[in-house]
């Protein structure tokens, strides 16, 4: 018992730290490492309530945001992040955690491969069999809020004796972590609030500017933050810094482009290329974005101010402020650059089809020492896997 009361205690005091993270893909990640923690599990899954289109009509699915496994990171070189596909599924009886999210209820499944005909749902083992892990114990739960609202589900995967075995959860695993569900149900929704403030500000400029796009400015933030842990690795970083940075960096960044919304429609909606005289108004939306933040009130807001005004400014100085080059341009300027161009030019835009990633690449390079800060490019093309990875949880269709 006295290894339950130190792990229930401890979830009191995960409450304030969850409370602290602003960005809610930064606190779904550390949820699901949170709850794995909680209750000695190898391997873990989150999955969050999405509506995806299919054949015209919104559906909605449980779509997977991180999934975790000690025993094959262990197997990468430090600091690479594990890859995982990104899938959805269906809220329906067939699959463990869409049973869990259509009944909120809590499944334990003592063996995987051993699940008794009675059940509606089964495993699906191609992940085992793609990677070679063998998954037996799981642990899943919904997530939802008080009023009885769906966000999520968490699917914890082989839990870890004191002598390393794999054994099934327990029923004081289940307690932890119902009231785990509890608190961390709390903090998402505080996070989802943030979020969805923010995406209606980038809202308010997709109505001025159809480019400007939630997927879009997702993706940008999501590729500034892979960018960014791997610049804190090498520079050693300190992990309490790192971790307020790029809480800050991804919701920063989304806002990079809201200074759009000042400038005239006959600019921003035209479905060609600016003439030089367009471009030059254009390139105020940087001092427009940094305008709404001339007066900060957080952290948040003074490197959002800093995004807005420097993400077009090149390394070699010749961007749009007179003379700010090198590393006098902020970080996160330099790093939301790479970002916002790497997403640019593999997206359809009115006057361009995508690029391929090939010719993206090879463009990217180029513009090493020149547009971008060559250091932060080589970091750019070590994470290329986790870039990829972001590209994809962020797809164009989805809302
Ligand atoms: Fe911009
Ligand atoms: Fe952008």
């Amino acid at each position: 018992m006295a290894e339950e009361t130190i792990d229930f205690r401890s979830i009191i005091e995960l409450d304030s730290e969850l409370n602290e993270i602003q960005d809610l893909d930064l606190l779904l990640e550390r949820t699901l490492f949170e709850a794995r923690r909680v209750v000695h599990a190898d391997a873990g899954s989150i999955y969050v309530k999405q509506t995806v289109t299919e054949e015209g009509k919104p559906v909605e699915k449980l779509s997977i945001k991180y999934a975790q496994n000690d025993t094959l990171q262990k197997k990468l070189p430090p600091g690479q992040k594990m890859m995982y596909s990104v899938f959805s599924v269906p809220i329906n009886e067939k699959s463990i955690s869409g049973y869990c999210a259509l009944n909120r209820q809590i499944i334990d499944v003592p063996d995987m491969y051993n699940i008794p005909g009675s059940a509606p749902y089964s495993f699906n083992s191609s992940f085992d069999q793609m990677t070679g892990y063998k998954t037996t114990s799981s642990l899943t739960f919904p997530l939802s809020t008080a009023n009885g609202r769906l966000l999520g589900v968490i699917q914890v995967i082989n839990k870890i004796d004191p002598d390393g075995n794999v054994v099934p959860f327990s029923g004081d695993d289940k307690f932890l972590i119902t009231h785990f569900a509890a608190y961390v149900t709390i903090a998402l929704e505080r996070a989802y609030v943030t979020r969805s403030m923010i995406l209606r500000m980038i809202k308010m400029s997709e109505l001025r500017d159809p480019k400007e796009t939630g997927t879009h400015v997702n993706r940008v933030a999501g590729y500034s933050v892979d960018i960014y842990d791997s610049w804190a690795g090498k520079n050693n970083i300190a992990e309490a810094e790192r971790e307020s940075f790029r809480d800050n960096l991804r919701i920063a960044s989304m806002l990079h482009d809201i200074g759009k919304v000042a400038i005239s429609d006959s600019i921003l909606k035209k479905p060609a290329r600016f003439t030089p005289e367009e471009f030059q108004v254009m390139q105020h939306h940087t001092e427009y974005g940094a305008s709404l933040f001339d007066d900060p009130q957080s952290p948040v807001d003074i490197l959002a101010r800093d995004i807005a005004l420097t993400h077009h400014e090149n390394w070699d100085g010749s961007g749009y402020l007179s003379g700010i080059k090198g590393g006098e341009i902020p970080l996160a300027g330099r790093i939301v650059a790479i970002a916002d161009v790497f997403d640019a030019l593999c997206s359809r835009s009115v006057y361009k089809e995508p690029w391929s990633e090939e010719n993206v690449l090879t463009e990217i390079r180029q513009l090493s020492g020149t547009k971008f800060d060559p250091g932060l490019i080589d970091i750019f093309f070590e994470v290329l896997p986790n870039i990829r990875q972001t590209q994809n949880l962020y797809r164009e269709e989805e809302k």
